[in-house]
């Protein structure tokens, strides 16, 4: 999970304290600034998606996203993050989503793609990993770019 991204450490009872002041209601209601979500499959946790709010005037904002290593490669987080898009640009006024991703992280640049996302620009030494900086890509979606998903 680490490989393409840094992640600070964090105890179980810091993760459960972020997580409860999750106010998703807040997030259909036009207000707040970041929101989780735990991705489940088959009801275990299999990852996490996260959402910050970088204005709402303009309707911006950015998604980050990670699987544990046993359930990557196997569709689950273009199924996730279609399902939680369709669900921002139905119910809430958010209009461009963005997303950055390390240039070497080919599976997140693929997912970004495969959503509609567009790449529109590098971001030259964005973070440090494993002791080198790393250029990142930015990908942006805007509510007129998004296609449904079709129900299965
Ligand atoms: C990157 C990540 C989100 C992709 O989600 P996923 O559900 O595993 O992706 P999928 O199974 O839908 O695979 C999508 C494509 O990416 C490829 N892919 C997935 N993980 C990959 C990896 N680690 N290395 C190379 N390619 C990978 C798949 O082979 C597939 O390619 P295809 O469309 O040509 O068949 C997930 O692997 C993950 O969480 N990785 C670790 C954390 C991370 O990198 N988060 C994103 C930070 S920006």
């Amino acid at each position: 999970m680490r490989r393409h991204q840094p992640l600070s450490q964090a105890s179980l009872g810091q993760l459960r304290a972020e997580l409860a002041l999750n106010r998703v209601e807040d997030l259909y209601r036009g207000r707040g600034d970041k929101f989780q979500w735990i991705v489940l499959a088959d009801a275990e946790p299999a990852g996490w998606i996260t959402l910050v709010v970088t204005n709402w005037e303009h309707g911006l904002a950015e998604l980050g996203y990670a699987l544990t290593t046993r359930y990557q490669r196997r569709g689950l987080m273009i199924q996730g993050l279609n399902l939680l898009l369709a669900d921002l640009f139905f119910r809430t006024s958010l209009e461009r989503i963005e997303a950055r991703c390390s240039v070497e992280n080919t599976g997140s640049q693929k997912v970004l793609t495969q959503l509609g996302f567009r790449r529109e620009g590098r971001l030259r030494d964005y973070f440090v990993l494993d002791g080198r900086r790393v250029d990142n890509y930015l990908y942006a979606i805007l509510r007129n770019d998004f296609v449904p998903p079709r129900p299965v």
